[in-house]
């Protein structure tokens, strides 16, 4: 692992050059519309260990294969349910993985292990075009190193991966900001093992009936066996202390006053960065802002070396649960209650 790590525009010339490295069997880092991914060949062994190492990340933890064709779903996985159809003409090309039995051409190393594999349409149409000139699979976990805040721009993945890949294509920052949401099925029953920018509410549009597995908003010993591997692991943690705190503005303040010293910041809403007399990051006033500026602040917060962050936090409705669900994580379950 020694690269000159190239920062590619998403020129033609330049798509068709990512193309080659990755049937190369190199990793390289891609736009999508949720965050960065670090790509790869999902059928070649080889090229899929590589992202492993880029990235630190246990072998256990599966990766998505994305792909830019909704008919391509059948050939790297079998026995798909009726409704999983309906989802995908739904919401693909989009922030959707659906995990499903997996076919042999997809490798045990893609799949951890498993005998399923996560399946992704995304509609970033730099990414699209990547997987199209590869004319392959892509296997694509988020292009940050194991344990750290998601990557939404191409700065922050060079800030991770520098010499450990060999390109990363600028696409500009990433419009949703969070990962997309992963669901499997119970026969027509549709269980959300990673809340994303697709919420509950949407996908009850299509199904019936959809449950939020309990790895979503609790902890996970790291010998548990999990619905979803990457629910048990640190994720998301900057080197700052990050700590949600849950109450109205007024007594979020009265609580920042009292424990404010030197590199503390808080992380307010967009409306109330006027009136916050302390130093502050803001992190936008909806959920899908919260969303879109969630990962850059957690990473702004490493680049100024602040101790400790105080979160306001994020309702736990729509696109709101996604966030959440990232930072209860990144502040590693520790939130305050006023
Ligand atoms: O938006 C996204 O999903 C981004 C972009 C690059 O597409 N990718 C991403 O990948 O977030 P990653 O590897 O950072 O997170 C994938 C999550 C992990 O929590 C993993 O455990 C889960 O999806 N996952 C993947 N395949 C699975 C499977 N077969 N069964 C259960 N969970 C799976
Ligand atoms: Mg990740």
């Amino acid at each position: 692992m020694n690269y000159n790590t190239e920062i590619l525009s998403p020129t033609d010339e330049n798509i068709e050059k990512a193309g080659r490295l990755l049937g190369s069997g190199e990793v390289v880092g891609i736009p999508t519309e949720t965050v960065y991914g670090l790509a790869a060949d999902a059928t070649n062994p080889d090229a899929v260990s590589k992202i492993f190492v880029a990235k630190g990340r246990p072998q256990d933890n599966p990766l998505i294969v994305h792909i830019a064709d909704k008919t391509d779903i059948e050939k790297y996985a079998k026995d798909i349910p009726e409704i999983a159809y309906r989802l995908a003409d739904k919401f693909w090309p989009g922030p959707l993985t659906m995990v499903l039995p997996k076919k042999d051409i997809i490798p045990k190393v893609t799949s951890g292990g498993l005998d399923t594999v996560g399946i992704r349409f995304p509609s970033n149409p730099i990414a699209q075009k990547i997987i199209k000139v590869s004319g392959l699979p892509l296997a694509a976990p988020s292009a940050n190193l194991s344990g750290k805040p998601s990557t939404t721009t191409a700065k922050h993945v060079y800030d991770d991966m520098n010499g450990r890949i060999s390109a990363i294509v600028d696409g500009g920052a990433c419009s949703v900001g969070v990962e997309s949401t992963v669901i499997s099925f119970s026969g027509e029953d549709v269980i959300i093992l990673r809340p994303g920018f697709i919420s509950k509410e949407d996908l009850l549009t299509v199904a019936d009936n959809v449950i939020i597995d309990k790895g979503v908003l609790s902890e996970m010993s790291e010998d548990a066996v999990v619905a979803s591997p990457g629910m048990k692991y640190k994720h998301y943690s900057p080197k700052a202390n990050v700590v949600i705190v849950e109450g109205e503005y007024d007594n979020f303040l009265s609580f920042f006053e009292k424990n404010y010293s030197e590199g503390i910041y808080a992380m307010i809403f967009g409306n109330e960065t006027n009136e916050f007399p302390y130093p502050h990051f803001s992190y936008g006033e909806t959920d899908s802002e919260q969303a879109v500026e969630l990962f850059n602040k957690l990473r702004m917060a490493d680049e100024m070396n602040v101790k400790t962050v105080y979160v306001r936090c994020p309702s736990k409705d729509g696109v709101g649960l996604a966030v959440y669900n990232r930072l209860i994580r990144a502040a590693g379950f520790e939130v305050i209650k006023l």
